[in-house]
């Protein structure tokens, strides 16, 4: 079922094919069902109606089924697919994903992608968040049609090549399959809660000789020197996560080192996976690691409630109080100079073969 939004774009009638849970077939773990606590409200109903894509505004059911956000501790939560994805959609957390995607792009030496892509005409990004991604694309891309997909319609209008549609990838895709040059995912783990059907639907939506690429940064702190003391807060809180994360079931942990085998195992081809390092603060001397470290730390700053309240609160059992007490003694940790921390984005990315193309085994 569509209808025509604003922009001209088919906008699906998501009312009738994403009731809650519907073609779920994820085990959800008990905490995902739990009821939110008693601090739900929706005083904030009309900035949400004025911060949606101008697509899915058009569509009145849309906005009734997923604008009716959720709040839990001061801060906001998704309610489409309620509870799948544990990080809120607030600004706070919108203007971490924008410190993220420039941090990104600072490692990707100012690339928005690393697949070889020529003239590219339909591209599809899979948990857009603010659509910052999806949007740049666009210009960078003015021939091609950028779709961005995700559980919150957070997204700003978009240029007239780009739209932004809710989705839940866990789901099964509604878009033609041979169809995408580039299929494309930042930052979506913990949001898929089984990553090998989700490889296997990107391969039959990809076009014969297109992309996928997918940009994760697992949740492992590295060091480069002495370890520190086990028992600082940051570390704690990194414990504690893995701890918590492991029981839901979309996890964030364990997950990026099989995407490679997934991928080669569902048909991609020439499958490639990288790793550059993200240093946390300042204490690289190489100047673009100086500053990638400046926007880490303002991503953790920004971003450790957004990873740690709904799960330690829901599935721990801890207070907002002691969560929040937690990250307030590890931000000092974040800003001690002398630990020399770092993160690594993995680029994974592979192609699916042409059809007449032998593919040796
Ligand atoms: C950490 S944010 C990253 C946003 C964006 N990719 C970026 O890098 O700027 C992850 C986004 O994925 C979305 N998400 C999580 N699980 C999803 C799912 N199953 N289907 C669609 N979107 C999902 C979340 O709502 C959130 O906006």
């Amino acid at each position: 079922m569509a209808a025509e939004g604003v922009t001209g774009q088919a906008v699906r009638d998501t009312s009738v094919r994403h009731d809650y849970n519907h073609d779920d077939d994820c085990k959800r773990s008990e905490y995902e069902l739990s009821a939110f606590d008693g601090s739900v409200f929706d005083s904030d109903a009309g900035s949400i109606a004025s911060s949606m894509s101008s697509a899915v505004r058009s569509n009145s059911s849309i906005l009734s089924n997923v604008g009716n956000y959720k709040f839990e501790h001061n801060r906001r939560y998704h309610s489409y697919r309620e509870g799948n994805w544990v990080l809120p959609n607030d600004q706070q957390e919108q203007d971490r994903m924008d410190i993220f995607h420039q941090m990104a792009l600072l490692r990707m030496d100012d690339k928005l992608h690393l697949a070889p892509l020529e003239n590219p005409r339909r591209i599809l990004d899979i948990g857009t968040g603010t659509g910052i991604w999806a949007i740049e694309m666009a210009f960078k891309y003015p021939n091609a049609r950028i779709i961005g997909t995700d559980l919150s319609p957070i997204q700003v209008s978009p240029p007239a090549n780009c739209s932004f549609e809710v989705e839940d990838a866990d789901s099964e895709w509604v878009y033609p399959t041979n169809n995408f040059d580039m299929i494309h995912t930042r930052q979506l783990l913990g949001g898929i809660c089984d990553w090998r059907r989700f490889f296997e639907q990107a391969y039959a939506h990809a076009r014969p000789g297109g992309w996928l690429e997918l940009q994760e940064t697992p949740p492992e702190i590295h060091t480069d020197g002495p370890a520190p003391p086990a028992d600082l807060p940051f570390l704690r809180i990194f414990s504690l996560f893995a701890e918590a994360s492991a029981t839901t079931s979309r996890p964030f942990v364990d997950q990026v080192s099989q995407f490679a085998s997934h991928m080669e195992a569902v048909g991609f081809v020439d499958v490639t996976s990288e790793s550059r390092r993200l240093p946390l603060g300042t204490w690289s001397t190489d100047p673009t690691e100086k500053e990638i470290g400046r926007y880490n730390v303002l991503n953790f700053v920004e971003g450790m409630e957004a990873y740690t309240l709904a799960l330690f609160t829901r599935v721990l059992g801890m207070t907002a109080e002691q969560v929040r007490s937690l990250i307030d003694e590890a931000k000092k940790d974040v800003c001690n100079r002398k630990r020399r921390w770092y993160f690594d984005l993995v680029i994974v990315r592979g192609r699916k073969p042409y059809t007449d193309e032998v593919v040796s085994t």
